[in-house]
Parts: C-alpha cells; structure tokens; sequence
C-alpha cells in the first residue's frame, strides 16, 4: 500500500493572494453578503457552489458532518431538503442547533453560518419535492436513508419496486419521512484568505433571533 508520507502532506501549501475583506466593504446585513459571495462563486465558476457542510450533534455533544445541497435561502434563513429519519435528522430532533460550512475554494472563501433549525412546512416541501425530477422522487422511496442494508441489490430490486408501482401514477407522493429544513441564522463568518496566513475574517452575531447584528473582526 502507497500511503502519502506525512512529509508529502506537510508540504502541502497554498499561497491565498486573490482578495481581501474589510469591515468598511463588507454589507451591513449577513444575508445580503452572502448573496453577494454567493453570486461571485457561481459567476466565478465554482463546481457545485450550494455544496456545503452541514455540522449537527447529539444531545451528548457527539458531532457529525456531512456535504448537503443549499436548496434555497432568503430572509427567513437557508434551506435544505433530506430523510427526516436519517442520523442528522434524529440529532437535529434531539438538538436543533448546526453549522453550515460554505468552502469556496477558487474564491479562497469560507463562510460559517450557524442557528437553530427547523422543519420547512409540509407545503413547501411538498412543492419542492414535485419540482425535483421524477427519478429523484421515486428515490426518495428507495433509499431510507441510514437504514442498514445487507447488499446494494437490495436497492436496485426496492428501485424496480417503486417504479412499477408509481408507473400509471402522474404525481408521486411525497414520502412522509422526507422534508425540508431551514437555519435560522444567529452567527456568520465570512472568512477570506489572505497571505502568509494573515487571513481577514468577519464576524455577525445576533444576541437573539430578530435583534441587530453586532461585526466584529477576528484573528486568523
Ligand atoms: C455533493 C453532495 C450533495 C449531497 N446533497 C444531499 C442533500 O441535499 N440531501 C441529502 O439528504 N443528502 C445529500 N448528500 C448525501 C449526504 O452527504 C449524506 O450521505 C446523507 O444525507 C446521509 O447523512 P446522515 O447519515 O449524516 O444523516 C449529498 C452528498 C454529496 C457528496
């Protein structure tokens, strides 16, 4: 087996020198600066933009991560659709607070946006899921995600299962186990590197959901 040497990963380095962040640019309101960042990294090209982590804990403190789709985001906060039944759906029922990571790596950004979450309505879900293609629908009958299975056939005859059975059916259902969320945001970091690892970082807070935004700048 050819593992990398500690030395070869150590080695690893990148210089980050396209942009800077300062108090004085950055928009007074996290949303709009997201939006902003957000449109620079699709016109910027990168693969997937809406790709980020999604951090949750059990109600122990044991964390967990994973990648996640942004479906949508407005004033209300950042959305995100999934198996309610699936492990960051047990732990977000136990402990509703997350972290979402956005790592823009062409634009050498990463924002951390962090809150509570909630369940989307079972109408905007619902809309959502008939706007997905008709393949994904079925999917979503497919896969009970998490469930342990004893071999990928199993998929596959679940698969032809479900086919048949929405076959003559013109509107799927939604499964009742499948929804949307939403963070509700209290914290951003909006993170830009910057040579020598002197990176800029800028931090929103909110005391409470609703009250003003507080920025702050942080050492990298
Ligand atoms: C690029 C990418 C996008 C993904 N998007 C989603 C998504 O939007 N919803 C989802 O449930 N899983 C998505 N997944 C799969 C999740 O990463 C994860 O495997 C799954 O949700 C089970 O997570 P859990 O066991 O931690 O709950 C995506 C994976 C990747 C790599």
């Amino acid at each position: 087996m050819n593992l990398s040497t500690k030395k070869d990963i150590q080695h690893l380095r990148q210089e980050y020198r396209s942009a800077s962040l300062s108090e004085n640019d950055i928009h007074v309101n996290p949303m709009v600066q997201f939006q902003q960042w957000f449109d620079e990294a699709l016109q910027g090209g990168v693969k997937e933009p809406n790709a980020m982590t999604l951090a949750t804990a059990d109600l122990k403190g044991k964390p967990s991560a994973r990648t996640l789709l942004l479906k949508g985001f407005d004033e209300r906060g950042f959305s995100f659709f999934t198996n309610y039944e699936s492990r960051k759906g047990r732990e977000l029922a136990e402990n509703s607070f997350a972290t979402m990571l956005f790592f823009w790596l062409d634009l050498e950004r990463q924002v951390t946006i962090e809150g509570p979450i909630e369940r989307l309505s079972y109408e905007e879900s619902v809309a959502y899921f008939h706007e997905r293609p008709r393949e994904s629908q079925i999917g979503a009958w497919v896969s009970r995600q998490d469930v342990r299975l004893d071999s990928r056939a199993i998929l596959e005859q679940q698969l032809v299962y479900f086919t048949q059975k929405f076959d003559n059916e013109s509107i799927i259902p939604m499964p009742d186990y499948w929804g949307g969320y939403l963070l509700k945001p209290q914290r951003f970091e909006f993170w830009q590197g910057r040579p020598a690892r002197l990176h800029d970082r800028i931090v929103f807070e909110q005391m409470a959901l609703g009250k003003d935004w507080t920025i702050s700048r942080l050492s990298p």
